[in-house]
């Protein structure tokens, strides 16, 4: 990323003028935290297909017929939340709130933005680091050490002689658990499920009244999350981070990680 070209300082001086910005963020903004994106082409749907293990039914039938194909998605999609920490990305969004007043949106789950400072983070398709009960009732945090404890066991018993569905629901039982008196799952959004409240109308209340959306890192392909980018104000700056390019009228095509410092730096100084 030229931080000399036109866009790039046109970015800055947007940046620099707004009073009210809103960061969404989609998993190009943890990839440089260690967590594989979905859609890339080390993305986690080539592997694993949503319709069999990001949906509630898919995932269930699946656990029963290919219990060992479960235990291998859940560790490729916990083992890296488990470990991750918070890039350089995550870092200048949270400085950025030195200067002016940001909301971050983010469709991750994976609990960075907080843990790199931002004060408001609506995470729209749920956190990986809550339990809850039935109706979504919260019950406790998850800690980064526990889901890696639940990952440990996974491996563990995914190489044992007779692992079948028994041994996925008792490794899994942390987090994971569907009998009558005892029911308890991660609070995040499986396809087919409706977005996280009261996270999804304050993110689009929010959307609505920014004067500068930077998005990072989205494929803008997921629906109702994409749709966001449709309440932005007809005078509002759209700036968008991404190697690959995406929605908005100022693109800057690079990694999250060196892009937002450089920029934040360029509009808000050192
Ligand atoms: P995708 O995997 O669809 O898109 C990732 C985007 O990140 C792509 O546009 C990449 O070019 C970009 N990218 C990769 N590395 C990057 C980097 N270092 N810096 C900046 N950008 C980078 O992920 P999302 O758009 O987040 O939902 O997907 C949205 C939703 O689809 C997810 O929240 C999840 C998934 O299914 C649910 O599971 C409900």
């Amino acid at each position: 990323m030229d931080q000399n070209s036109a866009v790039f300082q046109m970015a800055a001086n947007r940046l620099r003028q707004a009073t009210g910005v809103v960061v969404f963020t989609g998993a190009g903004m943890s990839a440089e935290s260690g967590i594989p994106t979905f859609r890339d082409a080390e993305g986690l749907w080539h592997q694993f297909p949503p319709q069999r293990f990001a949906t509630l039914p898919g995932l269930l039938a699946s656990a029963v017929a290919q219990p060992r194909r479960v235990a291998e998605f859940l560790i490729a999609l916990l083992g890296p939340i488990a470990c991750a920490r918070p890039n350089p990305g995550h870092l200048a969004i949270a400085r950025l709130e030195a200067h002016k007043p940001v909301v971050v949106v983010t469709q991750n789950i994976d609990g960075l933005h907080q843990q790199a400072g931002s004060s408001t983070v609506y995470e729209i398709h749920g956190s990986m680091l809550r339990i809850v009960g039935r109706g979504r009732r919260p019950l406790r945090r998850l800690s980064r050490a526990e889901l890696a404890t639940v990952v440990d066991d996974l491996r563990e018993v995914i190489g044992s002689r007779g692992f079948a569905f028994p041994q996925l629901l008792r490794a899994i039982e942390p987090i994971f658990a569907t009998g009558i008196t005892h029911y308890h799952r991660p609070d995040v959004v499986l396809f087919g499920e409706t977005m996280a409240e009261p996270d999804w109308s304050q993110a689009i209340t929010a959307v609505q009244n920014c004067d500068c959306l930077i998005a990072v890192g989205t494929s803008g392909t997921v629906m109702p999350a994409a749709a966001l980018l449709d309440e932005v104000p007809q005078q509002a700056t759209v700036i968008n981070i991404d190697p690959a390019g995406g929605p908005g009228e100022l693109q800057l095509r690079g990694p999250a990680g060196t892009v937002l410092p450089a920029l934040v730096e360029a509009a808000c100084g050192p």
